[in-house]
């Protein structure tokens, strides 16, 4: 019987646990046994698998996180871990790994395909959305109806006292939640890092929304907007860095401009966790099963992608070559409604 390995690495998102449960599913009905590797690639390293079967996959289509754990290491600087990693994946005799993540994730999954380390596929998660290759990464829509739904929240406070109100958004490189959110929440204003920020134009904006009678606004903001020079300097692929504090910078210089009370809320990791969406669900599902056969095809150093609504796969190369920045044209869209 051959063996197929299972890990979720870098931030966890809704929707992991359905890509597992759809993988442990599919890969015994093709006779597959499956290995469940804790805490990403980590796991490999320290060669901590434990043989998952339909009894540690029940329930938990609807489960935020991961059942397997996670964690965040590059190991593309580490030979020695590489080294380790690659004995134990032989040892515990894996036939194929599927690797669930995004950039930091796929990047060590293609370094250690192309060095003939181990047989991968790859399954795209990002609640970013920020990876390329794919229309879409797992774990984005969850994201986007809870930023919503917390706009929606903040909305109403904004309104009956009459201020402005910052919402920071995750997105450290790239501004789909805020975007989104933004649009389905109706912001006044929308900041991403894809475009630079004017704040003298967003203060003129607030002043003549409050002249019109519109006596409050509300202000969404990526992590990774560039204000000031706050943000700017640029972070190579591949690289981590933390982000925060910008929402803050924005509230303070609202107000001292305009005068208009103005309070910041950060969303962070409430955005990532909890239920996945039933479309994270049945995307999630999906990856997983597609995950499976793109194994028995032998099609290794590929992901799976989405594609004009069909699953397809493409080289996990294209997929981390570039961060998949924001469409535009939503973003004109949005722009309609900006201070109106
Ligand atoms: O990559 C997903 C993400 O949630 C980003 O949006 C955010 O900047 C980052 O992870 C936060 O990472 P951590 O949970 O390690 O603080």
């Amino acid at each position: 019987m051959k063996k197929i390995g299972i890990l979720t690495g870098g931030a966890d998102c809704p929707g992991l646990n359905s890509v597992i449960r759809a993988v442990v599913r599919k890969g015994m009905q093709e006779g597959y046994v499956v290995a469940g590797i804790k805490n990403g690639w980590l796991g490999l390293v320290e060669n901590d698998m434990r043989i998952l079967d339909i009894r540690q996959t029940s329930g938990i289509l609807d489960k935020g996180g991961t059942i397997l754990g996670t964690s965040r290491v590059n190991l593309l600087d580490q030979p020695d871990q590489i080294q380790q990693l690659s004995e134990n994946y032989k040892r515990s005799g894996l036939d194929a790994l599927i690797a669930v993540g995004g950039e930091e994730t796929l990047k060590i999954a293609l370094k250690l395909h192309q060095d003939g380390h181990i047989k991968v596929v790859g399954v795209p998660k990002s609640i970013d959305n920020a990876l390329s290759g794919t229309d879409y990464a797992f774990g984005f829509d969850t994201a986007v109806n809870v930023a919503t739904e917390c706009i929606d929240r903040l909305h109403t406070t904004a309104e009956s006292h009459h201020r402005i109100i910052v919402i920071e958004v995750m997105g450290r490189y790239t501004g789909w939640i805020a975007l989104e959110a933004g649009i389905a929440g109706g912001a006044d204003e929308i900041l991403v890092p894809e475009i630079p920020t004017d704040l003298r134009k967003i203060c003129e904006d607030v002043k003549a929304r409050h002249r019109r009678g519109r006596n409050f606004s509300i202000i969404v903001v990526s992590e990774g907007a560039s204000v000031f020079g706050y943000n700017k300097e640029a972070v190579p692929q591949g690289e981590r860095r933390r982000f925060g504090y910008v929402g803050e910078i924005v509230a303070k210089m609202i107000e001292e401009s305009t005068g208009f009370e103005t309070r910041v809320s950060v969303l962070g990791h409430i955005q990532r966790g909890g239920t996945p969406t039933a479309y994270d669900r049945i995307i999630g599902t999906q990856f997983g099963v597609k995950a499976v056969d793109l194994i028995k095809q032998e099609k290794f150093g590929q992901m799976v992608s989405l594609r004009d609504g069909k699953l397809q796969s493409v080289d996990i190369a294209e997929a981390v070559l570039t961060r998949k920045k924001i469409d535009m044209e939503l973003y004109e869209l949005a722009k309609v409604f900006f201070a109106s």
